[in-house]
């Protein structure tokens, strides 16, 4: 019997149309419109169908501009998609209430975004414990975790420095350690490999690989290409 490991994802019909009243053009989308033939009536509906099965790293690619940045953050609903459902294991998140989204986010999800996002006054160690800091985490059992996680990204002795001491590559593992010591079972990941010396993205990839051994974690990797082992 396969063991049952949370976190599926599966995206239906979702659209997002970014204006102030995206709602109003959902039919026509839904019907064809595309970006620049704003007209055309009888084009080929515009959907999305991805599956991200559950304790499996899933690879997403698209160029620049497709639409990776916001297709992840309809997963943990950092923003509201124009129409369609995200279920994570059969849950709608886009009918999640308030208070169980903000439960959703903090303990099922973690995210790795695209610009790293780390807080450039707190120190390495202050980056990686904000999320436990979050959760309400007594300090001592958070510095521990922080620490364990900053090991396991080959980031020992630096926990002390603050980000702009930091190479990119170095940066975006503190951003890698920080969603891993969530210990949520979905690791939302925007690559920013692209931006990285391809030897860096090489060792990012692989500490990845062994991490993921261990972890089993659902991760969904947006990219803007495969990168070669
Ligand atoms: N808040 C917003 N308001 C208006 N348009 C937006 C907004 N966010 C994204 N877009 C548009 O949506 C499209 C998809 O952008 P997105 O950032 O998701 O692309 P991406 O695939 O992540 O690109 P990259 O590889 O460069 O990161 C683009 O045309 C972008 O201009
Ligand atoms: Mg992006």
């Amino acid at each position: 019997m396969a063991e049952h490991v949370f976190g599926g994802i599966k995206i239906r019909h979702l659209y997002k149309i970014f204006g102030p009243n995206g709602a109003a053009h959902i039919e026509a989308v839904k019907k064809g419109l595309s970006k620049t033939e704003v007209n055309e009536k009888h084009g080929h509906v515009l959907g999305l169908r991805i599956e991200i099965p559950s304790g499996r790293i899933q690879v997403i690619m698209g160029l620049s501009g497709s639409g990776k940045s916001t297709l992840i953050r309809h997963i943990n609903r950092l923003i509201d998609p124009t129409a369609g459902e995200v279920l994570v294991d059969g849950v709608d998140v886009v009918k999640m209430p308030q208070a169980e989204l903000q439960e959703f986010r903090r303990h099922q999800t973690a995210m790795v975004f695209q610009k790293f996002a780390l807080l450039p006054h707190r120190t390495v160690l202050g980056n990686t414990i904000f999320g436990l800091e979050i959760q309400g985490v007594p300090r001592q059992k958070g510095v521990d975790t922080a620490m364990r996680w900053l090991e396991r990204v080959g980031l020992k002795g630096f926990e002390g420095k603050y980000p702009n001491q930091l190479s990119g590559g170095m940066q975006q593992r503190v951003g890698l350690a920080r969603a891993l010591a969530n210990d949520a079972p979905v690791l939302l990941m925007d690559e920013a490999y692209s931006a990285l010396d391809p030897l860096i993205r090489t060792d990012m990839q692989s500490v990845l690989l062994t991490l993921q051994k261990e972890i089993r974690k659902t991760i969904a990797i947006w990219s803007r290409r495969l990168r070669r082992r």
